[in-house]
């Protein structure tokens, strides 16, 4: 197996076929959804799936397939992305992760986040890393905390109209300790 990553539990590598089922399946969940606008197609899975390998041959990183060592499951994704959209602080790179929901309460997003951040900065050289969430995505902001990284504000997600409850988006950053 073409692994990344590997961590006490868990294995992150890149993508294949077969992960396209279960991303779909998890997609398409309205909890693992629920602080995005909306669940996503099998369609606009294909479409994310497609755009995520053209970032690996574009950027030479992105996210990861994580997988539990052992039963060698599918459990969701973990890595980073070029966030372009338009802020401040963009572009940048983001970490960012979603599980499917039977693997939640078990450490595995901050398991395989944490090894993902130090991948980053030693062996990517990235120098800052950011990453977000709606207000509302309490665990995905525990997941930053666990993982060491601060808040540094909030700012007004330009893709998601004024008014709506996932407008307003928290910003956490951490950087390389040289
Ligand atoms: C965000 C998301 C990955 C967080 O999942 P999570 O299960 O809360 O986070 P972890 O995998 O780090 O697990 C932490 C929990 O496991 C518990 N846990 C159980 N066994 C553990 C172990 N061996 N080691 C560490 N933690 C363990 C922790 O106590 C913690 O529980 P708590 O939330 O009740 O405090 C998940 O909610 C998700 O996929 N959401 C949908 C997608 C999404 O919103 N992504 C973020 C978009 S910005």
């Amino acid at each position: 197996m073409n692994s990344i990553l590997q961590t006490e539990r868990l294995t992150l590598r890149p993508w294949e076929t077969k992960d396209l089922l279960e991303c779909i399946e998890m997609n398409l969940d309205k909890e693992v959804m629920k602080y995005f606008p909306a669940i996503l197609t099998k369609k606009q899975t294909i479409e994310f799936y497609d755009r995520v390998q053209k970032h690996f041959l574009e950027n030479g990183f992105g996210l990861y397939v994580v997988e539990n060592t052992i039963a060698q499951e599918f459990l969701g994704y973990t890595g980073f992305m070029i966030a372009n959209f338009e802020a401040s602080f963009t572009p940048c790179v983001e970490i960012g992760w979603r599980f499917k929901k039977q693997y939640w309460g078990k450490g595995y997003a901050t398991e395989a986040a944490k090894a993902c951040l130090q991948y980053g900065f030693d062996k990517l050289g990235f120098d800052k890393i950011y990453s977000f969430t709606a207000t509302p995505n309490i665990k995905s902001e525990n997941v930053m905390k666990r993982i060491g990284m601060i808040k540094t504000g909030t700012f007004s997600h330009p893709k998601i109209y004024k008014e709506h409850v996932l407008n307003l988006h928290v910003i956490y950053e951490t950087e390389k300790i040289i």
